[in-house]
């Protein structure tokens, strides 16, 4: 079968068909979706029947795959697949819960000494109304930038922490996870340039989230919070935006090189949703 790619039709997001993920990619099959991956950002599957041991076996030739962190978030015998939505034994959401968009931008394990490479989400169950993703394209967020403000951008150096979140989701009334449900230590603090360059392309991209990352090294907190708040606001303008509406059966890989994403609200006494995410460990120094 051949591999279609169809455009979403913003700077990033392309649906791909005439791939099953049902088989391990070949390495043709691979490098086609590799080239796409760095073309388009986001690669929409629709029309997947995959049990989770598919999706880890059709994740895994595309580098090492991290296990879940939160022990609870794990589904049974499948360490590799992290549990989101509200079926699961704890409630996992990265949407505002106070259904406001103050949305909650960030790359998967930014704030992780390993963050993660690329990330698939798999639909198997999604709200009529909300619970979407929304992407954001980080190469258009930097090339928007004065020369000016691309090269103070550069020279910064950005805080991340998973504290940051869980600040946010306790002022949106939502309980984070206690340290003793995570597999390994996560209140570290790490630091990436603000601007890093994608490995395969050369290209820069902005490296940063709302509400992980925490500050600016060397500044203030006020004054930090206040550039960083203006740069993302800018940096997820809707142009640079996809958002998409999951259907069960979707599958979604997007590369968090250069690409932020946020959940969108849903009403959780409505409605389910259940979506399995598998990590790709990053496998390249973050310059
Ligand atoms: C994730 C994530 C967003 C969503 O699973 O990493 O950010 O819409 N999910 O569930
Ligand atoms: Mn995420």
């Amino acid at each position: 079968m051949t591999i279609e790619c169809t455009p979403l039709g913003n700077r990033i997001g392309a649906v791909v068909r005439g791939v099953s993920l049902k088989d391990v990619p070949d390495g043709e099959t691979l490098d086609t979706l590799e080239t796409l991956l760095e073309e388009w950002g986001a690669l929409v599957f629709p029309d997947q029947e995959i049990t989770p041991a598919e999706q880890v076996a059709f994740s895994r030739p595309f580098g090492p795959l991290e296990e879940t962190a939160r022990i609870d978030a794990r589904l049974e015998g499948q360490p590799e697949i992290f549990v989101v939505g509200n079926t699961g034994k704890r409630i996992v959401s990265f949407a505002p819960a106070d259904g406001s968009d103050d949305l909650e931008w960030h790359a998967d394990h930014m704030h992780l000494k390993v963050p993660a490479r690329a990330s698939m989400l798999y639909c198997k169950e999604t709200p009529s109304v909300g619970g979407e993703t929304v992407f954001a394209c980080m190469y258009s967020a930097y090339d928007a930038l004065s020369p000016e403000e691309q090269a103070q951008a550069e020279s910064l150096t950005a805080l991340h922490s998973v504290s940051g979140l869980q600040k946010y989701l306790k002022t949106k009334g939502e309980k984070g996870a206690a340290e003793g449900e995570y597999a390994s230590p996560q209140q570290l603090t790490v630091r990436w340039p603000l601007v890093r360059t994608h490995p395969l392309t050369g290209r820069k991209a902005l490296y940063v989230g709302s509400k992980v990352t925490i500050g600016i090294e060397g500044w203030d907190e006020d004054r930090a919070r206040a550039y960083l708040d203006d740069l993302l606001a800018r940096a997820t303008v809707p142009e640079f935006r996809y958002s998409h509406p999951w259907k069960p059966g979707d599958a979604v890989l997007w590369d968090n090189r250069r690409v932020l994403h946020a959940g969108t609200p849903f009403d959780g006494s409505l409605y389910r949703r259940e979506m399995h995410r598998t990590t790709i460990r990053e496998d390249q120094p973050i310059l």
